[in-house]
């Protein structure tokens, strides 16, 4: 079986169709996606209906129960508490909101936090962030210890993971780590879309990148009159890498530091 998984989509539904359009030459079998669907892009809408429409199979991310959490709705199959968004970021989320349909929201209500399959004797399991929760991460970077301890207990041949939006594929004791990256917000200083084919008979991993009209990305923001100011947004989609979002209480917070 031949798969395809992409995961934080990011409101960036320039990226998502490249992505796709990429994944129609790649004659996957299925497709799988991460999460972090709709927050921090200008089309979290028309993300959300597309994922949903091509009925394709999806966890949720941590920006999506930010979205749950503002509109003061519980995922019912997450095992974390509710998200409660400060006031500083709640301008931001809001704007999501009202551009996204109720049949949006329900759908990301109902998300479970991790899909499970077996194929040609090999268990797969597909989350956001880690095995544990939807918000912590393995980097590359990260020791073995760390890896272990973030692994232990999930009784799967293969963890596939998104969230940190990097790329990477790791081999631990029993099982084979791989991070898809993002679709439509790069933070690897490669400001391609990205996600993974994984051919289960073979056990081989492919990392791809996809480029995608990324002007045409910011035009979108700019006409929406996206919460983000567009020329952050223009900045970090072109360097593949974001500046920290200019939240008003990260000003705060900084001034309180010094
Ligand atoms: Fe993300």
């Amino acid at each position: 079986m031949k798969l395809a998984i992409l995961s934080d989509i990011h409101g960036n539904l320039t990226a998502l169709d490249a992505v796709l359009n990429d994944v129609a030459y790649e004659s996957v079998d299925k497709v799988i996606c991460l999460g972090d669907i709709a927050y921090k892009g200008p089309e979290p809408s028309e993300c959300v209906s597309k994922i949903q429409k091509l009925d394709i199979p999806c966890v949720y991310g941590n920006t999506d129960l930010y979205l749950l959490g503002a509109m003061g709705i519980k995922n019912l199959q997450s095992h974390e508490p509710s998200y409660i968004p400060s006031p500083y970021e709640l301008p931001y989320l809001n704007w999501h909101i009202e551009h996204m349909s109720k049949s949006d929201n329900e759908y990301l209500s109902k998300l479970p936090f991790e899909y499970r399959f077996e194929v040609d004797d090999q268990s797969f399991l597909f989350v956001h962030g880690t095995p544990k929760d939807c918000y912590s991460a393995i980097q590359p970077h990260d020791s073995i210890q760390h890896v272990e301890s973030s692994i232990s207990n999930i009784s799967a041949d293969w963890l596939i993971m998104g969230h940190i939006h990097k790329q990477f594929i790791f081999r631990s004791a029993n099982t084979v780590l791989v991070n898809t990256g993002a679709v439509g917000f790069s933070l690897d200083g490669d400001p391609r879309a990205a996600y993974v084919t994984i051919d289960t008979t073979r056990g081989k991993v492919t990392l791809h990148r996809v480029n995608y009209d990324i002007e045409k990305a910011v035009q979108i923001a700019k006409k929406r009159d996206f919460c983000f100011s567009p020329e952050w947004y223009g900045e970090a989609l072109r360097k593949g890498w974001w500046e920290p979002i200019p939240y008003p209480e990260r000003v705060k917070i900084d001034q309180l530091n010094r």
